[in-house]
């Protein structure tokens, strides 16, 4: 279906506190060599004891609210995209809602009917939650053109590392992004089209535990099942073929071809895993950008944040096509197609 949905305003935040490779070699079995070679990671930024990755995402949604000129009081729905929320319940999204000063109601006024009113929720489709967030938002304004939606990633792993577990706790960092999508006002990115797909076969893949499954009583200790597990290798599989898979089948839907991308910026989770994917699609090396050497996978933020930082080094010109893949626990992902 073809909606009118563009990206009028982008933010992100991160912690400043970082965590090197150097600082993981002090507490596991590990090193600055293994992790660059096998991850391209050397860096991430993770939250301290006194920190929410809420904190970070009100800074992001600010800049991205400056920068498409929406005050508040204009946001209709606040999207997060989390497979890390601070609590099962109250949604990371009416926390963010009420440090932003977002409200439907004022007192007892009666709210015309007409009125929309803000619609918050959260959504976890893991790492590939921002491309999902960018689907979530082409159907709430094909139901609406006046919606404006916060979209938010907000992912704090780092309080979900087992940092005794040297073969995942190297991966991860902390994030948060926001842009703000609209059809209607000032485009940075147009969203031609998007496409996304999920498989609970591989659902055991990685998980984060920590839910209702298992029943705790005050006093219990925190079980290993409280930290994200992975099956590395056979993730990194999966990863490589369901972005290549989806990136082709939505450049066929829009008749594209590969060489019709100018820029590609995949999930930043794995050097290798993007390369892997850049050759198997066949695009020249000078089109994709990369930043996980300092963040690390920041989850559904990482995407946000490659494309930030390709932003301020220009590598948006006015006319071309980006591609954005993304793929996550679930086993989630997706891909969109973004022209500037
Ligand atoms: N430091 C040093 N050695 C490590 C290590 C670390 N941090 N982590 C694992 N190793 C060791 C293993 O114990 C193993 O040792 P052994 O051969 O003596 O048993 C060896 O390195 C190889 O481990 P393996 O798991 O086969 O490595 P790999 O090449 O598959 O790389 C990952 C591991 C996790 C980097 C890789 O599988 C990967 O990136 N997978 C995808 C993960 C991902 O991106 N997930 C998020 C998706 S959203």
């Amino acid at each position: 279906m073809n909606v009118n949905c563009h990206i009028s305003g982008l933010g992100v935040s991160v912690p400043e506190h970082t965590l090197t490779n150097q600082d993981l070699e002090k507490i596991m079995d590990t090193s600055d060599e293994w992790i660059v070679t096998r991850t391209g990671i050397k860096n991430r930024h993770i939250v301290q004891d006194n920190e929410n990755i809420s904190d970070y995402a009100f800074l992001a949604a600010v800049k991205a609210m400056d920068e498409a000129k929406i005050t508040p009081s204009q946001i209709t729905h606040l999207l997060v995209a989390t497979c890390t929320p601070e609590t099962l319940s109250p949604s990371m999204s009416c926390i963010i809602a009420q440090k932003l000063g977002l409200s439907s109601y004022s007192g007892l006024q009666l709210i015309s009917p007409n009125s929309q009113s803000l619609v918050c929720f959260d959504f976890n489709a893991a790492c590939s939650g921002f491309v999902y967030g960018l689907e979530l938002a082409r159907a709430f304004l094909a139901l609406n053109t006046d919606a404006v939606i916060l979209l938010i990633t907000a992912e704090c792993l780092s309080r979900r590392m087992n940092y005794q577990d040297r073969t995942t706790s190297v991966l991860f960092g902390d994030a948060a992004g926001a842009c703000i999508i609209q059809a209607k006002g000032n485009a940075l990115f147009h969203v031609l089209d998007v496409s996304i797909g999920a498989d609970g076969d591989y659902k055991d893949l990685i998980r984060i535990g920590g839910g209702t499954d298992k029943k705790v009583q005050v006093g219990d200790s925190i079980s290993e099942d409280f930290f994200l597990a992975m099956q590395g290798r056979e993730v990194f599989k999966q990863a490589v073929r369901g972005m290549e898979q989806e990136s082709l089948k939505l450049l066929q839907k829009n008749n594209l071809g590969v060489e019709d991308i100018d820029l590609f910026i995949a999930h930043q989770a794995n050097l290798r895993i993007i390369e892997a994917v850049r050759e198997r699609l066949g695009l020249s090396e000078e089109k994709v950008f990369t930043n996980l050497e300092k963040y690390g996978n920041t989850s559904a933020t990482s995407i946000l944040l490659a494309m930030a930082e390709a932003r301020e080094q220009g590598l948006f010109k006015t006319g071309q096509k980006t591609l954005l893949t993304a793929f996550g626990a679930g086993l989630t992902w997706g891909s969109a197609l973004l022209s500037s």
